[in-house]
C-alpha cells in the first residue's frame, strides 16, 4: 500500500498548494490596507474546481499568523470563515457570521481576554444559544443583530488593539443563497455601518461562481462596487506540472518505497488537465494509483485516465454526465459538442463547427436547435445563429476526453436520439 497524495476531493493543504501568485498578492495587498485602517474588500470568482476554496484555505492561514505573507511578514486578524448554502436567509447568514465569530474568538485566548466584554456578550447572545430555537424567525429583527454585530467587532478592535491588526470576514460559496437573501444588501449595510463607526479594520473577501456578481447587484445595486474583483482561471503549464512534483515530494517523505515521474507523462497530465486543479488532481490520483513500479509513465497516465473507474469517468460523474450523455442520445449532437470544444467558451457559429467536422448542415442546424433546448449550449442574445459551451471547465473535459484519438465510453447512458432532433 502506498500513500497517495492527491486530493481531487478535498480542499488543497499549503504544501500541495501552486500557483495564484497574483491573487495573493493582491490578497496580501488588500490585508496590509485594512491593517492600516482602509480595507480594501475583494470577491473572487471562479468555476467549480478552480480552487476558490483552497485559495481562501491559504488565506485563512496567512491572515491569522498559522503561515507568513509572502514579503516574510505576519499579519495577525481575527477570521471568520463561513460556507453559505441555498437554504440560508438574511438572517441566517448574520447568525452564521456572529456564530464563527464565536468560534474564531474561542480558540484566541489573548483576544478573549482583553476583549472579555464581547466575549460574554456573545456567549450569552441569544441568537446564539438554544433560545433562539424557540424564537420565531419573524419577531427578530435582522437589522438589530447588524448592528449588535458591528458594535461587537468594534468593541474587539478596540479592545485587543494590541493583539490584532483587524477581522478578515471569509464567504465562500456566496453564490449559492437565493435572492431572496439579499446577500448584497446585507455586504453593503455591514461595510457602510463599519466605516461610519470608523471601524476600518474589517475587510470582506467573498468567493463563488460566475454570475456572483450579477445576484449581489439583483438585491443591492451598488453592492459588487464595494469589492475589487479577482477572476480565477486555470493553472500554467508550469504550476501544473509543479502541483504534481509537490504531491510526489510529499508521498516520497511519507512512503518507503519512493515514486519519480517521467517528463513525458508530466506533460500529458498536465496537458489533459488544462489548468483545472480539480482535474490535475485527478489525473495526478489515477496516475500515481496505476503505477506499480515505482515510475508513473505515460501508460500509467493513459490508464489512469481512461479506465473503466479512471479520472474522466469520475470527473463525469462529478460533473458533466448529464449535460454529456443523459440528456444526449446522438453521437452526432456529442461530435457538435466535440467541435464547440476546440473554442473553449466563446461563441462560435455553424461555419466554425463545419470547419472541424464534417457534418450535413440539416444534422447540424437539428443539433444546435436541441443542444439549446436543453441548456447544454448557451444561444448568443446579441447574434442569432451563435452559441457557446457554458463553462470552460467542460470544454476541457470534453477535449481531454478525445486527446488520444481515443473512442469515449458512449453508449448505456441514453436511448439513441431520433436524428431529426427536436427542432424548434
Ligand atoms: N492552487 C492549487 N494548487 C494545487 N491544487 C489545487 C489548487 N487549487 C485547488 N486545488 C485542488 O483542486 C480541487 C478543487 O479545489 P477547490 O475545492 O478549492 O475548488 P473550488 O473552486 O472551491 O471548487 P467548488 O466550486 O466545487 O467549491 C481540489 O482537489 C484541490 O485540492
Ligand atoms: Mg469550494
Amino acid at each position: 500500500m502506498k500513500f497517495n497524495p492527491f486530493r481531487p476531493n478535498s480542499i488543497a493543504s499549503s504544501d500541495l498548494f501552486q500557483g495564484r501568485k497574483e491573487e495573493m498578492l493582491l490578497i496580501e495587498q488588500s490585508l496590509f490596507q485594512t491593517k492600516n485602517g482602509n480595507p480594501q474588500h475583494f470577491l473572487v470568482e471562479g468555476e467549480r474546481g478552480l480552487g476558490k476554496s483552497s485559495l481562501f484555505l491559504m488565506v485563512e492561514q496567512q491572515a491569522s499568523g498559522k503561515i507568513p505573507l509572502r514579503n516574510s511578514e505576519k499579519v495577525n486578524f481575527i477570521v471568520i470563515n463561513i460556507e453559505l448554502d441555498s437554504t440560508q436567509t438574511f438572517f441566517e447568514i448574520l447568525k452564521t457570521i456572529a456564530a464563527d465569530f464565536k468560534r474564531a474568538l474561542s480558540e484566541r485566548d489573548g483576544i478573549k481576554k482583553l476583549a472579555s466584554g464581547v466575549w460574554d456578550f456573545l456567549s450569552n447572545w441569544e441568537i446564539l444559544g438554544v433560545r433562539y430555537h424557540k424564537m420565531d424567525e419573524n419577531l427578530i429583527q435582522p437589522y438589530e443583530i447588524l448592528n449588535e454585530l458591528v458594535v461587537n467587532f468594534e468593541r474587539v478592535i478596540k479592545q485587543a488593539q494590541s493583539e490584532i491588526d483587524g477581522i478578515l470576514i471569509l464567504i465562500d460559496e456566496a453564490d449559492r443563497p437565493s435572492e431572496k437573501a439579499s446577500l448584497g444588501e446585507l455586504i453593503k449595510l455591514l461595510t457602510e455601518k463599519l466605516s461610519k463607526r470608523g471601524c476600518d479594520q474589517v475587510v470582506i473577501g467573498m468567493t463563488g461562481q460566475p454570475g456572483l456578481i450579477a445576484k449581489l447587484k439583483a438585491s443591492h445595486e451598488s453592492s459588487s462596487r464595494i469589492f475589487s474583483v479577482l477572476t480565477l482561471k486555470p493553472l500554467s503549464d508550469d504550476e501544473n506540472k509543479a502541483v504534481v512534483l509537490s504531491g510526489l515530494r510529499k508521498a516520497n517523505q511519507i512512503n518507503k518505497e519512493q515514486t519519480t515521474i517521467d517528463n513525458e507523462a508530466l506533460k500529458l497530465i498536465s496537458q489533459l488537465s488544462e489548468g483545472y486543479p480539480h482535474f490535475l488532481q485527478e489525473f495526478a490520483s489515477k496516475a500515481f494509483e496505476k503505477d506499480v513500479d515505482g515510475r508513473i509513465c505515460i501508460e500509467d497516465v493513459k490508464e489512469g485516465a481512461f479506465g473503466v473507474h479512471g479520472a474522466l469517468k469520475q470527473l463525469g460523474h462529478k460533473y458533466f454526465n448529464e449535460l454529456y450523455f443523459t440528456q444526449i442520445g446522438s453521437d452526432e449532437y456529442r461530435r457538435v459538442l466535440q467541435a464547440m470544444s476546440q473554442f473553449s467558451d466563446s461563441w462560435v457559429n455553424g461555419e466554425k463547427i463545419k470547419n472541424e467536422i464534417t457534418i450535413k448542415d440539416t444534422t447540424l442546424n437539428n443539433a444546435l436547435q436541441a443542444l439549446k433546448t436543453r441548456n447544454i449550449i448557451i444561444p448568443n442574445p446579441g447574434h442569432i445563429g451563435e452559441f457557446r459551451l457554458p463553462t470552460k471547465s467542460f470544454a476541457a473535459w470534453i477535449k481531454a476526453f478525445y486527446m488520444l484519438d481515443e473512442e469515449p465510453f458512449t453508449g448505456n447512458y441514453a436511448e439513441p436520439e431520433n436524428e431529426q432532433g427536436t427542432g424548434e
